[in-house]
């Protein structure tokens, strides 16, 4: 019998089972929409905060979470996302342009994706699908913190031993694996950091009471939300408790009612010209 050799560790998966939103507060609901549904192509949540108090916006099986308050919120570095089509994604943004001159929205071709700034400084990086995205043909495969030098491998530590999750520290980058082709990137930088102005990353945990022991024993809970849910701000190195970096974590169980929630994709390239029948809903494949 033909041995077929495997690496089965390319299977593993650490205690961040999934990065499910981005929440970054938007100022004006309807230039979010221009830029999120129309520029970018996602999808607005139909069930959920359907007002114009917030807007959750689905992409594949992750999500932006945009509360209207007067201020902008901007995640430093960028977020990475994967898109069916590039040149879809080109057309889509030429039509949104000129309604959002005025703004900080601008996008350029780059090599290997296209880079687009939302009306309010948000930075993106979008790719094709690609082997190094796995199956993920709609979707946000990471973002990337710029951090201080000196920091990686705290930050590495910090996720490897207090939270469980497999952490790789390369050329001063911290890649944490979040979930199945996903990740939290934090890049040692020398820029100055930006005061941290309150956006938040949503996870879910297949051990959650391990991560909230050590924090909590360190006063580092920064709320309590509820049974399936708690929050946290401060990376600190485990070592000697030196702070990090501040990225606000709402940390979800795998009992969160929201946990594994089917997200409704729309078809983006459905339009009135060449309408197809029965292909509202995104395929993936
Ligand atoms: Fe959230």
């Amino acid at each position: 019998m033909a041995t077929i050799s495997y690496d089965r560790k390319t299977q593993n998966v650490g205690n961040m089972l999934a990065l499910e939103h981005v929440n970054v507060t938007v100022p004006d609901q309807g230039i979010a929409t221009l830029f999120y549904l129309m520029g970018l192509g996602f999808t607005r949540d139909p069930y959920m905060t359907v007002g114009v108090d917030n807007m959750w916006v689905n992409l594949g099986r992750q999500q932006f979470h945009l509360p209207t308050r007067p201020d902008a919120q901007v995640v430093p570095g960028h977020i990475g996302l994967v898109v069916p089509d590039l040149d879809a994604l080109r057309q889509r943004l030429r039509i949104v342009e000129p309604r959002l001159t005025g703004t900080e929205f601008a996008w350029s071709d780059e090599d290997g994706y296209v880079a687009v700034t939302c009306p309010w400084s948000n930075r993106f990086r979008c790719y094709a699908p690609a082997p190094q995205f796995g199956e993920m043909v709609l979707g946000m495969p990471y973002v990337e913190f710029p951090v201080r030098p000196g920091t990686a491998a705290g930050i590495a530590r910090f996720y490897e031993r207090v939270m469980g999750c497999p952490a790789e520290v390369r050329n001063g980058v911290t890649s944490v694996e979040t979930g199945r082709w996903q990740t939290l990137r934090f890049v040692e930088s020398d820029a100055p950091e930006r005061a941290y102005d309150g956006h938040h990353v949503a996870v879910y945990l297949s051990n959650f009471s391990k991560p909230y022991e050590f924090l909590q024993e360190k006063g580092l809970i920064t709320e309590e939300t509820d049974a399936n849910q708690y929050r946290f701000q401060d990376l600190v190195d485990p070592e000697n408790g030196e702070h990090l970096f501040t990225l606000e974590h709402e940390v979800r169980s795998l009992y969160h009612p929201m946990y594994g929630r089917n997200l409704v994709n729309r078809n983006s390239a459905q339009r009135l010209g060449g309408y197809t029948r029965d292909a509202d809903v995104f395929q993936s494949a």
